[in-house]
């Protein structure tokens, strides 16, 4: 019998990848998603990656009833990996009290209810962007946090908060934080990838939209930070690898006899890259000229920011194996499935 993993936000990028990894690995994923950030061109990519109808509930982390009718309903669910959250710094500037209360609340509702069902396993989609921009480089998990920068990384601050302290409380939860540095690439069918809702947040979507033509150019946002060639550094992951250390931090709570722990993962490759380093490594990879120009700075951007990944290593027995090129060359076959919309 394979055990069910409830995966909020399961029609994401993040989550529909990991699920694919869940399946492969024998688990059964169970999503749940309300499409406020994604659409079914996933959940159609996941169903024909894994050849199985994938159960998919329809709704929101907030709506209590909601989440105990699924808990219900699926009966034994095993563990809950919580991707579901918005995730747009600028957004959430303008919006903070609906971040809060999707980012913040969603969790809090899910913790409440799978304590009310005896679930205890708990893998929490957090980010770098807690660390800010660190006084020392690479980052490792016991590097401070900083100040966030915006409401979207105060939430992601303050679910860790509430996660440690729901375990120090004595619940029986066991939570492994897994913060993601930048996630890149697609699953190598090319029938899942990032698909941005309107502008998109991230670099690799806006370069592929600008070189297949959706838009007219990349603006890189500035090169005269303190870096070898100017441009931001980053630590970019393949989306494969990070769906890979989502299991692997599933299989470590299964494992783990303890009846509650809180263990936060960093999840990068462990150096950083910069900008135009990786749009270099696109052109060399896809054969395709990039056209691109040099802009002002982006406010808010951390100058460099990278991962020690020691962590992971020794714990989830889990390293990044895929190169930059690889993840490149996917995300461009993916844009060309895209098209021009
Ligand atoms: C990467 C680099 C930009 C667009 C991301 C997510 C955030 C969080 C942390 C999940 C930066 C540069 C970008 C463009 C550019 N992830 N850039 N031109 O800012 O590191 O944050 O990781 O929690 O949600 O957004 O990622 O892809 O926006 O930018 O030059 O058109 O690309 O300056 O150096 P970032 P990003």
């Amino acid at each position: 019998m394979r055990q069910k993993i409830l995966v909020t936000g399961g029609a994401g990028y993040i989550g529909a990848h990991t699920a694919s990894v869940l399946d492969k690995e024998g688990y059964e994923p169970v999503l749940l998603d309300n499409f406020s950030n994604s659409d079914r061109t996933l959940l159609s990519g996941l169903r024909k990656i894994t050849g199985k109808q994938i159960t998919f509930h329809e709704g929101d982390c907030n709506d209590r009833s909601l989440l105990h009718s699924i808990f219900q309903k699926e009966g034994d669910i095993a563990a809950v990996i919580h991707f579901a959250a918005r995730r747009y710094v600028g957004e959430s500037v303008e919006k903070p009290l609906y971040y809060y209360r999707n980012n913040v609340g969603s969790t809090i509702t899910l913790l409440e209810v799978m304590l009310e069902h005896g679930v205890s396993d708990f893998v929490f989609s957090s980010s770098c962007t807690v660390y800010g921009q660190p006084d020392e480089l690479p980052v490792t998990e016991d590097t401070p946090r900083k100040p966030a920068e915006s409401p979207y990384g105060n939430t992601k601050k303050i679910c860790e908060d509430i996660i440690q302290d729901t375990v120090l409380s004595g619940q029986p939860i066991k939570a492994a934080i897994l913060r993601y540095f930048n996630p890149i690439g697609t699953h190598p069918s090319h029938l899942m990838g990032e698909v941005p809702h309107g502008v998109p947040n991230n670099l690799i979507p806006f370069l592929t939209q600008a070189a297949v033509g959706v838009r007219p150019e990349l603006v890189v946002f500035g090169d005269d930070y303190d870096t070898p060639d100017g441009s931001c550094i980053r630590d970019y992951i393949d989306i494969m690898d990070l769906a890979e250390a989502h299991v692997q931090a599933l299989k470590f709570l299964r494992s783990t006899e303890a009846n509650s722990l809180f263990e936060i993962f960093n999840l990068g490759i462990g150096e950083g890259k910069s900008v135009l380093e990786l749009i270099k490594t696109f052109e060399k990879a896809t054969g395709v000229s990039l056209n691109y120009k040099i802009g002002p700075r982006r406010p808010g951007d951390v100058e460099k920011v990278y991962a020690n990944v020691d962590k992971a290593s020794e714990v989830l027995l889990w390293k990044a194996t895929r190169d930059m090129s690889e993840s490149l060359y996917n995300a461009w076959q993916w844009q060309l499935r895209l098209g021009k919309h």
